[in-house]
């Protein structure tokens, strides 16, 4: 069975990301003086960055010592109303001492494939390794399809294997995203599925308890080689898999 955590209520989901990442970010802190977290997008993790921001728990984190990267960008300007990157400045990096230079933006306004390299490069001179670095946590939302990050059903990132971020057109969404491949992601230390509401109970139990078919659930293909996936689910998403 999978490391699930079910919580009450909204509320209290959101309380349990901010804790569960915040908790991360001192172990790794105090284990090698630095935090390499990937941040979702989307809707579900912003209170959370929000409440990352307040004093209760930014007052934790040694924010100089922390690198923040994104999971996934869709390929639109940083002020864009649809920018994975303006949400978590304005809900974090606005509010904590965190360094410019240590957020790691991919570049959404510009050509995706060059996006796409420009972002594997920022990632190699950080980590100094031409092996897929591992970070200490990255964040995932997961879609109605069965997408995370911008791994969509049915895309070319699906079997990429050597590459650690691409640039694909997604049909569904009509849009150029770039995206984290699962070649990065299941190199991570820590994944985290922050998943919320009822929309996605029934995607959910099929991405836990269905057939593995990670064609049609890409969500299925986050399976980290040595690390660990938790998933934080509220009440109403997690109804179908108690
Ligand atoms: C994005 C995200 C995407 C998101 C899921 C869930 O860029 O939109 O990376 O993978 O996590 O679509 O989104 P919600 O949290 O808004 O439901």
């Amino acid at each position: 069975m999978p490391n699930i955590t079910v919580f009450p209520d909204p509320d209290a989901f959101v309380h349990g990301a901010a804790e569960f990442v915040c908790g991360l970010a001192q172990a790794a802190l105090a284990e090698s003086g630095r935090f390499a977290v990937a941040l979702a997008g989307g809707g579900t993790p912003r209170p959370v960055y929000a409440l990352l921001a307040t004093p209760a728990f930014a007052d934790r984190i040694a924010w100089d010592k922390v690198h923040v990267f994104f999971g996934d960008e869709r390929c639109v300007p940083p002020d864009d109303e649809r920018s994975n990157f303006r949400m978590a400045r304005e809900a974090l990096f606005d509010h904590v001492p965190l360094p410019p230079a240590n957020v790691h933006r991919i570049g959404g306004e510009d050509d995706p494939a060059q996006a796409a390299r420009a972002y594997e490069q920022d990632m190699k001179l950080l980590f100094r390794t031409q092996a897929p670095p591992a970070f200490d946590l990255i964040c995932l939302g997961l879609g109605e399809d069965g997408h995370t990050a911008s791994l969509f059903p049915g895309t070319a990132g699906l079997r990429e294997q050597e590459r650690w971020v691409v640039s694909q057109y997604v049909k569904t969404m009509k849009t150029w995203r770039v995206t984290v491949t699962p070649v990065l992601i299941n190199a991570a230390r820590n994944v985290v599925f922050m998943v919320k509401g009822s929309g996605k109970a029934e995607i959910l139990k099929r991405v836990l308890a269905g057939p593995y078919e990670p064609d049609v659930l890409p969500a299925q293909l986050v399976r980290p080689t040595s690390g660990r996936t938790s998933w934080l689910v509220d009440a109403a998403a997690g109804a179908a898999v108690r």
